[in-house]
């Protein structure tokens, strides 16, 4: 006898295609990454641990750039599931500002975290990969600049980030509709 499906009717969801939703979480593995290399660095002395963290930070954001980049091109082939119906406006309009911030941080922090390399007199050298191309001269003071803003742009992040998470688990727990869950992976699509 095959086996029982004990997924009833009912718990089909519309959720977003299966690609979108591995590019989503991947990218969000790969930011707690960037950010547990760079910022565990300040635990640590020795030099030569410190120069890997960095250099993991650094595949670890180049890696979030592929991703934003991918995800982006998903978008614009796949058609997502429209888990937002009957909301007004304003909330579609804050929903669209957010992404559209995000996905601005997404591309342009690991830009800047190259040219802030670059303009250190560093190359950016990836693991079992070759070295990335140099697009600045050595300047310490535009490297002081770029760590700034590199810095400023990436906590930024954070808070847009927390601002995304709490409206998903508004929509989830206080409207109760299927947002949160049309990205929730391992779910099916509804036929
Ligand atoms: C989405 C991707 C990235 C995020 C979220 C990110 C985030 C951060 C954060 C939070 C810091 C520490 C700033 C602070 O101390 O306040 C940092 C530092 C830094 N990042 Fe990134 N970064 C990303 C990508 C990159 C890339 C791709 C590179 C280079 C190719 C890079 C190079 C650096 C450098 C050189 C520093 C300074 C480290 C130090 O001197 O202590 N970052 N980044
Ligand atoms: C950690 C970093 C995160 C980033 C950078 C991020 C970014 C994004 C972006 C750019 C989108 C637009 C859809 C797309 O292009 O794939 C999106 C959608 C979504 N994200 Fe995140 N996200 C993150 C974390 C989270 C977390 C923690 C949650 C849940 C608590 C979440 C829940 C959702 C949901 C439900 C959607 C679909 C919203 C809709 O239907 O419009 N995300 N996210």
């Amino acid at each position: 006898m095959p086996p029982r499906d004990r997924v009833t009717p009912s718990s089909f969801i519309a959720t977003h295609p299966r690609l979108v939703i591995v590019a989503h979480w991947a990218t969000a593995l790969a930011l707690v990454l960037v950010f547990t290399l760079v910022l565990s660095r300040e635990l640590i002395d020795e030099k030569a641990w410190r120069a890997l963290l960095l250099q993991g930070h650094r595949a670890a954001g180049l890696t979030v750039w592929v991703f934003a980049l991918s995800r982006l091109v998903l978008r614009s082939r796949l058609t997502l599931a429209d888990s937002k119906a009957g909301l007004g406006w304003p909330q579609r309009l804050a929903s669209q500002a957010t992404q559209a911030l995000l996905y601005a941080c997404l591309l342009s922090l690991p830009v800047l975290g190259w040219l802030l390399t670059n303009a250190r007199g560093q190359v950016v050298d990836l693991p079992l990969l070759r070295s990335l191309p140099v697009l600045l001269d050595r300047d310490l003071d535009l490297a002081d600049d770029l760590e700034s803003w590199h810095s400023t742009i990436a906590w930024v992040m954070v808070g847009l980030v927390s601002l995304h998470g709490a409206a998903a688990v508004w929509h989830h727990r206080i409207r109760r509709d299927g947002v949160l869950m049309a990205m929730w992976p391992g779910l099916r699509r509804r036929p």
